[in-house]
């Protein structure tokens, strides 16, 4: 367990809040495994129709915690953050996000599999993945193309300059642009109003809406997890992490 991540049940609602503010809730291993955790319950829970993720104190995720790149640079399909992308890929209920501050890496690419995303103005999206001599995960190598098209997804996933909601509204990434004193509440209203519908139709619309994509999803994640393993013993990835940690 870890104090990084939070839920609570509101009626229907799953909240599972990120909450590691001093390191702008970058997300450590532990942090996935109790994601995977909470999505695992929230799915299970008969009582629970849909799962908002959200962060506190200002950020939504900095990414993967780049000291544990830098610790234990070897993956493996059993590691908590495969275990948390299998869940949150799989989620069979709503998935709403609340997104603020810095969304980066796995910070993003997370929402790719949301079903409603919600932003507020002063948010910075980025994928700095090859920057850091990475690759795409979460699947978003085959998810960002399709959502955002294939030269928007290449800007951000090739260049991996950071860009804002507007252009994440743009590119059908994010639902609305909402004031940072509005976002949970806008975003807890839009899950409220999906745990009064009809449940059966609701769940198996996002099943109808997604089934021909688990193929592609799990496939894409797999050979991400494969090269992404092999990048992180790179010397430029070390290189990138150790130049993040020395402020160069
Ligand atoms: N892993 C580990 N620590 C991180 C982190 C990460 N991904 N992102 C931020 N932090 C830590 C910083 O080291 C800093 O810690 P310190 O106070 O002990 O020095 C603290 O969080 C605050 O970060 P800071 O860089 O001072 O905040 P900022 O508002 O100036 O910038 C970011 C925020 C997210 C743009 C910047 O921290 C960043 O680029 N982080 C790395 C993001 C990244 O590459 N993620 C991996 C993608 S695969």
């Amino acid at each position: 367990m870890t104090e990084f991540i939070q839920t609570r049940l509101e009626g229907a609602i799953a909240c599972i809040a990120l909450n590691r503010p001093d390191k702008k809730n970058a997300i450590t291993s532990a942090m996935y495994g109790a994601l995977a955790d909470a999505l695992s319950k929230a799915a299970a829970d008969e009582a629970v129709c849909v799962a908002l993720l959200h962060g506190e104190g200002g950020a939504f995720a900095a990414g993967n915690d780049l000291a544990d790149f830098m610790s234990s640079p070897t993956r493996t399909c059993n590691e908590p953050v495969f275990r948390f992308l299998r869940e949150l890929a799989h989620f069979e209920k709503p998935l709403v996000a609340a997104v603020e501050g810095v969304a980066v890496g796995i910070g993003t690419t997370m929402l790719l599999h949301c079903d409603l995303v919600y932003a507020a103005p002063q948010t910075r999206f980025a994928l700095p993945f090859v920057s850091l001599g990475l690759v795409p995960e979460a699947a978003s190598s085959y998810l960002l193309p399709r959502i955002s098209g294939w030269q928007r997804a290449a800007e951000w996933l090739m260049l991996g300059e950071p860009f804002g909601p507007e252009q994440a509204l743009a590119a059908g990434m994010v639902n609305a642009i909402v004031p940072p004193e509005h976002l949970l509440s806008t975003a807890m209203e839009a899950a409220r109003k999906l745990t009064a519908k009809p449940q059966f139709a609701l769940r198996q619309t996002k099943r109808l809406m997604k089934q021909n994509q688990y193929e592609h999803i799990d496939r894409a994640m797999r050979d991400e997890a494969r090269v992404f393993a092999e990048c992180l013993q790179s010397p430029e990835a070390k290189e990138a992490f150790a130049a993040f940690f020395e402020k160069r």
